[in-house]
């Protein structure tokens, strides 16, 4: 039944972005990237690719900083669930009511729609380019978060009898350690608890056991800002090696072919949570433990490319739009570039401070995403975190288990964000130092 044009409902529908004070023009679009679109030719939809700009693009930048001018955005540093590209939400919030012409929000489609269909194959296909993942391996968009992941990788990888080997750089490694003892034989052969998760270990000295199935880490320790810059040659049989890449994935290139199986929450560096990636070589699917549950089988899912049963649609679109911004900022090696420069200028800020901040991590394995720092005089934290957030800098204060602060700055934190960031602290060191 066709809508009356006067009823109140059609005006809303009309209307999307009644509730925004500035809603976004075609025009407010700074224009740098064409996106593929989606073969569906209706009048109602956009007639042509709608583009978006690089998250880092000048223009964009400028945007971002938008946070100083008055507009409602924050620098948002939290861990995750984090900042996601602006501009990837404005291209979200542009095709939230109807996807290129389906006439359908993604969230209202059926997972096997065509629509649908093209949506999940591009974003697997966009990761893929992203970080040269090849045929050998299976890309797997689940559910659950990376906490599902430390059960489902014994469940998947090992008999019950089987050894793992744990290095357990912060309290992630530790979780996912514990948590595959009720499906393997774990071991750690490494812990930096004693040194309060500082370091990462000297690869040569790690006695490795060599009927180990693998050798797990967890790439970023996002509480402790612990990040490994290589990776551990695996000594076991098998030669695998298993990591958690939760809080850096897609922040820099990988060489996946140095592992069995990678995986990551989406909700740091990719897109919303609710969306868990998994990449996993293809000839280790397959032989998961009798009381796997069907949901954590990974032969199940490869078999049915992530659609065995309803997957978090909404978020792996999401994750979708942010691989292709990536790509059309040219790729890993320069977001790795600029997630080098943001580095330096907050551990810049940190180590020039005459001790008023400190960063106890070693330098060597400091993490380019999750960067934690205490005030020498403690008492003053609070008032840091407080001062940060009048100033539009939120979720500052480190994590419960550890206190003092913590700034996650992921791919999508603009540049202008921590240089707003490093000019408060001066300030604030200038004031109470
Ligand atoms: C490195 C790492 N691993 C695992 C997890 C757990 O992820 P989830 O909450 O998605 O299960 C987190 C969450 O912050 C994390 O940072």
């Amino acid at each position: 039944m066709a809508m009356s044009t006067t009823s109140p409902n059609s005006l809303l529908l009309k209307n999307p972005n009644r509730h925004l004070i500035n809603p976004p023009t075609k025009t407010s679009f700074p224009i740098k990237t064409q996106i593929n679109s989606f073969p569906i030719n209706n009048s109602s939809g956009p007639k042509k690719p709608i583009s978006i700009a690089c998250a880092a693009s000048p223009q964009v930048q400028d945007r971002a900083s938008a946070a100083d001018a008055g507009s409602e955005r924050v620098f948002n540093f939290a861990a995750g669930p984090a900042i996601l590209p602006e501009n990837v939400l404005r291209r979200a919030e542009s095709e939230l009511y109807n996807w290129r012409g389906s006439g359908m929000s993604v969230m209202e489609m059926s997972h096997r729609g065509k629509e649908f269909r093209f949506i999940i194959e591009k974003a697997e296909s966009d990761l893929r380019t992203l970080l040269n993942i090849s045929s050998d391996y299976a890309v797997l968009f689940l559910q659950g978060g990376a906490t599902t992941q430390f059960a489902a990788v014994p469940l998947n990888l090992c008999t019950p009898s089987d050894a793992v080997d744990f290095v357990v750089t912060g309290s992630w490694g530790d979780k996912a350690f514990k948590e595959a003892v009720k499906y393997c034989k774990p071991n750690v052969i490494w812990s930096g608890k004693s040194e309060k998760y500082t370091k990462v270990p000297s690869f040569d000295g790690l006695e490795q056991n060599p009927d180990a199935k693998y050798l797990h880490i967890c790439a970023n320790e996002t509480i402790h800002g612990v990040e490994f810059k290589d990776y551990p040659m695996p000594r076991n049989r098998a030669g695998l090696l298993v990591a958690d890449m939760s809080s850096n994935f897609c922040s820099k290139p990988v060489d996946v072919t140095k592992f069995g199986l990678i995986y990551a929450g989406a909700q740091k560096n990719v897109g919303p949570s609710g969306v868990t990636i998994v990449i996993v070589r293809k000839d280790l699917i397959g032989n998961a433990q009798e009381i796997t549950p069907v949901m954590l089988d990974y032969k199940i899912h490869a078999d049915n490319n992530s659609l065995y049963n309803t997957p978090p649609c909404f978020g792996i679109y999401m994750c979708g739009l942010v691989f292709e911004d990536l790509l059309a900022q040219g790729g890993l090696v320069e977001i790795e570039k600029k997630n080098i420069k943001k580095g330096q200028m907050l551990y810049n800020a940190i180590d020039e401070s005459k001790g008023f901040y400190r960063c106890p991590v070693e330098k060597s394995v400091r993490s380019l995403m999750n960067v934690p720092f205490t005030l020498e005089k403690s008492e003053l934290e609070e008032e840091f975190v407080k001062e940060a957030a009048k100033e539009k800098m939120l979720q500052l204060k480190g994590h419960r288990s550890v206190g003092g602060i913590r700034a996650s700055i992921y791919n999508a934190m603009p540049l202008a964000g921590v240089e707003k960031l490093v000019a408060f602290m001066k300030d604030f060191q200038a004031r109470h130092g």
